[in-house]
């Protein structure tokens, strides 16, 4: 069989059209954004270009966007940028625990510089409180940093409610919307948000090139010093290539997202059919209203995960037990442990499907009928005391 790969919330292909952009700027465009003459002004409308198609996408204006190398740089950029430029407010912060260790680890280093921060809890679908993140709220907090979507289990928080009870506060609004960037519909006008980062590979896009989006008026201290670089919020010249390639995956994103939902529902729909009919036992991790459709995590009770994972790669079918920079560590998902406790089996026996560009219905079931017996021989032998 060939290899089926179901890893899309750890990165994507590359779209083809993405790539003909790429390759074009690398041939064509070859100043310096930053330099005054014809081919410096060349490479700086490439990305003046790219600014406005993401821009125009999210409801922002140009200038309120900052390229970045990705989903961490984002991230840290918007934590500590906030953190250090409104620490005489007050040096309190708001996450949860279930961010990505973009922010958590992030998060973590600011309580070392004297910050303090509160790690809300998630209910057993891996949503927030809005009660909770209420009664967390103090006159001195200076930021709350809560994800759009989630990147294992894919529950989707209430970001829009998140927005308008902050909107009243003096603490900014950062959303990670890494994951969920290409498959919901995000608007910063209609809601409230102050930071927004994404990142390019988990939307067909390259690899180390993603933006920040700062709410106009919003300041930020920089943690890069050198030239005067994306407004004097990030310095260093730009990856054109990859910014071109990002307004490409972007627009592409735009122009197709009814599409991508669908498919993504489609591809997860023949997943559990295939699982409902080889009759094994399995639960789905998340919520069952507010999730992204192109993140499937499940329990399978009775199997290992590492076990699992390595059964399936030998099959030829790709997928993940977390996030990619956690998966391959002993180490249990912080992500189930907040949503069902330290020592649940959901933590040992759960695998992220995640679907993507080239997941046919088909392919996608033949892999569920893989899944389905990988789970039934561990279970079985598991029973019967054996290793496999
Ligand atoms: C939710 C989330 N945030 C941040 C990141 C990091 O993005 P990048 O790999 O572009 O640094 C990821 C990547 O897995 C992610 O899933």
């Amino acid at each position: 069989m060939d290899p089926i790969y179901l890893d899309h919330a750890a990165t994507t292909p590359i779209d083809p059209k993405v790539l003909e952009v790429m390759i074009q700027t690398y041939q064509e465009v070859i100043g310096n954004p930053s330099s005054i003459h014809s081919f410096g002004r060349q490479a700086r409308k490439v990305i003046d270009d790219a600014r406005h198609k993401i821009a125009k996408y999210i409801g922002a204006r140009s200038r309120d966007i900052v390229f970045t190398s990705g989903g961490t740089e984002g991230d840290n950029m918007a934590i500590i940028g906030a953190a250090m430029a409104h620490r005489k407010s007050g040096k309190h912060i708001i996450t949860t625990k279930i961010e990505h260790h973009g922010v958590f680890r992030t998060c973590e280093y600011l309580e070392k510089q004297g910050f303090e921060v509160d790690y809300l809890d998630v209910d057993r679908t891996g949503r927030i409180s809005l009660d909770d993140l209420k009664s967390k709220l103090r006159d001195d907090t200076i930021l709350v940093s809560i994800m759009y979507g989630n990147n294992e289990v894919g529950t989707i928080q209430p970001i829009r409610e998140i927005a308008h009870l902050l909107s009243e506060h003096q603490a900014l609004f950062h959303t990670d919307a890494v994951q969920a960037f290409g498959t919901v519909d995000m608007d910063v006008k209609d809601t409230p948000i102050d930071l927004l980062s994404m990142t390019g590979h988990k939307i067909g896009g390259p690899k180390g090139v993603g933006f920040l989006y700062i709410r106009d008026g919003v300041t930020l201290a920089s943690f890069t010093h050198g030239g005067d670089q994306e407004r004097k919020r990030r310095a260093g010249t730009q990856n054109v290539p990859a910014i071109a390639g990002l307004g490409k995956a972007v627009e592409q994103v735009a122009g197709h997202l009814s599409e991508r939902i669908s498919d993504c529902l489609l591809a997860r729909r023949s997943l559990l059919g295939a699982l409902d009919s080889s009759g094994i036992n399995y639960r789905i991790n998340g919520n069952p209203e507010h999730f992204l459709p192109q993140v499937l995590n499940l329990y399978f009770p009775g199997t290992n995960v590492e076990t699992l994972l390595t059964r399936l790669d030998l099959e030829g079918i790709a997928v993940s037990s977390g996030s990619a920079c956690t998966a391959g560590s002993i180490e249990p998902s912080h992500v189930l442990t907040a949503m069902f406790g330290p020592d649940a089996a959901e933590t040992r026996s759960s695998i992220r499907i995640s679907f993507g560009s080239g997941n046919t219905p088909e392919r996608v079931a033949q892999a569920g009928t893989v899944i389905a017996r990988c789970v039934h021989d561990l279970v079985e032998s598991g029973k019967a005391g054996e290793t496999l």
